[in-house]
């Protein structure tokens, strides 16, 4: 990066270096805002889902005859914990369908749940009094990007790899290796995605009580990334079910429910975090934006915010997971290559085994070519061994358009089988040559 005209402090340094995270959201901007004709399957937008777009439009045009939710949408700041009527109806609709024992008291709204990472993963790691620095253990990579940068100090995330269970000649899952899991004491926090992204895998619930009950044992905070998840918007394809109790902080956020624009996350927790997150927001934003949760609210009184995930948003991912891994099986036939079981979000993570080229170049030459995906070697904050397999893997969205996502998939399938050719092209010209020479 060049000089700033101005000296940045370290804090400057740090939160404005290039991230992975200001990669792929400058790539979504950029696409999304029209400035070039890609094939987007980079980022992590939701789909236009025909049935909540018209829940919206109905909502936006009753708030805008309703003085009294106009007013609270807009020309009030609302608590920094967040609006209050909606962290109530939240409270009692959790309670009532999952015997949840919350209050409002649980509940803290932030300004996206990306903002809940932050405000978490520096509340119970960083530097500590005694000169030392706790960490946020990631207990599987891959895993979110969008953590990797948080830190306000470095070195703050520390992450394991996963078990591979090879399930068919094209598909595998990602297990949590429970073998080499140990929470030490320097962990403050441990934290998963569920579904994760970058994979679409889904935790087992065996697998979540086991890592909750770990935390326990060490004293930490689980915090559960329910971004995709669960209890909505549900985009999760299989049988999993919601885990929340005190010892555990569930992040959820209404962007994955077709609803990124208005920044709404939702943090349930003991009242005590809630508190120390109502304490700093009321530093860094004062309050929190009321859009999304006076857009929400009826939703949550009636419960249709649960029934629209199984109802609408689930399925049509779900169909468009099957169609996105079929052109994949079919563009990509007799290469190398592995699918990670979609189990849910809107991802599919493709392992190339034996790829020639990393996967950052495999994404530049796409992106050349007319296709944004991104690189697998982000997903992996917080680990620090070698391991060839991050530069083998790429995450394609098929959020967008079956039209955008075929073509993207067959542009993909391309760019990888040139970059075999040449590898194999390169071997063959490396053997003839000696043999060659030999003759002369
Ligand atoms: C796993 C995961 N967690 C959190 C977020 C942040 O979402 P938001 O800040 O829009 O709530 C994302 C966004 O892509 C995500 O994929």
């Amino acid at each position: 990066m060049s000089r700033p005209r101005f000296p940045y402090s370290v804090f400057g340094e740090r939160f404005t270096r290039p991230t992975g995270a200001l990669e792929l959201m400058d790539d979504l901007g950029r696409a999304l805002g029209g400035d070039a004709d890609v094939a987007f399957l980079g980022g992590g937008n939701p789909a236009k889902i025909p049935a909540v777009q018209a829940l919206v439009r109905r909502r936006l045009r009753e708030v805008a005859e309703d003085p009294a939710a106009l007013e609270r949408m807009v020309s009030n700041y609302a608590h920094p914990a967040g609006d209050l009527p909606f962290r109530r109806a939240l409270a009692s609709l959790l309670a009532r369908e999952y015997g949840w024992a919350l209050t409002e008291d649980h509940i803290a709204l932030t300004a996206g749940s990306q903002a809940s990472f932050f405000l978490l993963f520096n509340l119970f790691a960083g530097r500590t009094r005694d000169g030392g620095l706790r960490r946020v253990l990631l207990p599987m990579t891959p895993e979110y990007v969008g953590y990797a940068d948080v830190g306000l100090d470095d070195g703050l995330i520390v992450s394991r790899r996963p078990a591979i269970d090879e399930r068919s000649d094209h598909t595998f899952k990602y297990r949590v290796d429970f073998t080499s899991l140990t929470i030490g004491t320097d962990i403050g926090a441990v934290c998963v995605s569920r579904p994760a992204n970058p994979t679409g895998n889904v935790l087992t619930d065996d697998e979540l009580a086991r890592l909750a009950s770990l935390c326990r044992a060490a004293k930490v905070p689980l915090i559960i990334d329910g971004a995709y998840g669960l209890p909505f918007p549900s985009i999760v394809f299989g049988r999993a079910t919601p885990l929340w109790n005190e010892d555990i902080i569930l992040c959820l956020s209404l962007s994955k429910l077709g609803l990124p624009g208005v920044r709404t996350g939702i943090v349930v927790a003991h009242p005590e975090i809630v508190a120390a997150l109502t304490n700093m927001t009321a530093v860094l934003n004062l309050a929190v934006g009321s859009v999304g949760p006076v857009l929400a609210q009826p939703w949550v009184e009636s419960g249709e915010i649960l029934t629209l995930g199984a109802r609408a948003i689930m399925p049509y991912y779900r169909d468009k997971a099957l169609r996105a891994r079929e052109l994949v099986e079919r563009e990509l036939e007799g290469l190398p290559f592995r699918m990670h079981e979609p189990e849910g979000a809107f991802f599919l993570w493709l392992w190339l085994p034996g790829l020639p080229i990393p996967s950052a170049e495999l994404y530049r030459r796409l992106k050349a070519a007319g296709v944004l995906v991104l690189s697998g070697h982000y997903f992996f904050p917080g680990l620090d061994e070698p391991w060839p397999h991050r530069d083998e893997c790429i995450r394609i969205s098929y959020a967008q358009d079956d039209e955008t996502v075929a073509r993207g998939i067959r542009i993909l399938a391309r760019e990888v089988r040139a970059a075999f050719d040449e590898a194999n092209a390169g071997r063959a010209g490396r053997r003839e040559r000696p043999s060659a020479g030999a003759g002369t």
